[in-house]
């Protein structure tokens, strides 16, 4: 039985909206984290929407948060290199790490201008390394941030996709047949065990989605559906056209 975690729902107007309440997302459970265990261990995510967020917490954090205590990770990767404008690395560093003073080595990149699987084992060492892991324990994120495709893809966890069954790895190489390519992914053991996990979603074009996705039926037939944390916060930031349809 799948643990049956309420979501909490923030809705909030338009993107420029949710950009702020994302980056306020962000600065919250950093200062409670590093009040914590004295740092902030952050996934962010790919696509478009985090853009907006990353701007706005590096306007409005980047002399407030104390950066050397922020550690960056990234809950995918396309299969390019850093510099390819696919690269979630690149669309990372050039609205939020070039914009902080958040020391190279707080920010853990996916090799994913290396061979797939390669790239998968070096980052899920790199994982165990930081987080300091003796075999079969999982990381801890304080904060994964996810967003949600138009298919119900969450992180690089596609429909029909090998990397949904997978319960032993922490990251891996995952072939996604309507892209023709592989992508690089934490898998669900890690993603459910963050202590927060908040999805971004804006616009209208998902309106359709969120709503199948948030129904509370029993079966978890799209991916982001089984983004459930064992111990943790399950948030939901939309803007208003994005939750029309709730
Ligand atoms: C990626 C993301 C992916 C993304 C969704 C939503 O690498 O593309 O990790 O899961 O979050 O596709 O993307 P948008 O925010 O651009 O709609």
């Amino acid at each position: 039985m799948a643990n049956a975690i309420k979501p909490e729902l923030k809705i909030v107007p338009d993107s420029d909206a949710l950009y702020h309440a994302g980056a306020d997302e962000f600065v919250q459970c950093a200062q409670d984290a590093i009040k914590r265990s004295r740092r902030f261990c952050v996934a962010l995510s790919g696509g478009n929407t985090p853009r907006g967020v990353h701007l706005v917490l590096a306007a409005n954090a980047k002399a407030s948060l104390p950066w050397n205590q922020i550690y960056i990770f990234f809950g995918d990767e396309r299969h390019v290199p850093p510099g390819d404008p696919e690269s979630n690395y690149r669309m990372a560093n050039e609205t939020l790490l070039s914009r902080v003073p958040i020391p190279d080595e707080n920010v853990f990149r996916v090799p994913a201008e290396l061979d797939a699987e390669v790239a998968a084992r070096q980052y899920e060492d790199q994982l165990r390394t930081f987080f300091r892991l003796s075999p079969g324990a999982w990381p801890r994120f304080d904060l994964i941030f996810l967003g949600l495709g138009d298919d119900g893809h969450t992180a690089s966890l596609f429909p029909h996709s090998a990397a949904l069954n997978e319960t032993t790895r922490l990251v891996v190489a995952n072939w996604v047949d309507k892209l023709h390519s592989y992508r690089v992914t934490f898998t669900y053991p890690v993603l459910n065990r963050a202590a927060e996990i908040a999805f971004l979603v804006s616009g209208a074009s998902k309106s359709q989605i969120l709503r199948d996705v948030l129904k509370p039926t029993g079966d978890a037939s799209y991916p982001a559906q089984r983004v459930r944390p064992l111990d943790g916060r399950l948030l939901w930031i939309l803007d208003r056209p994005a939750a029309k349809l709730l």
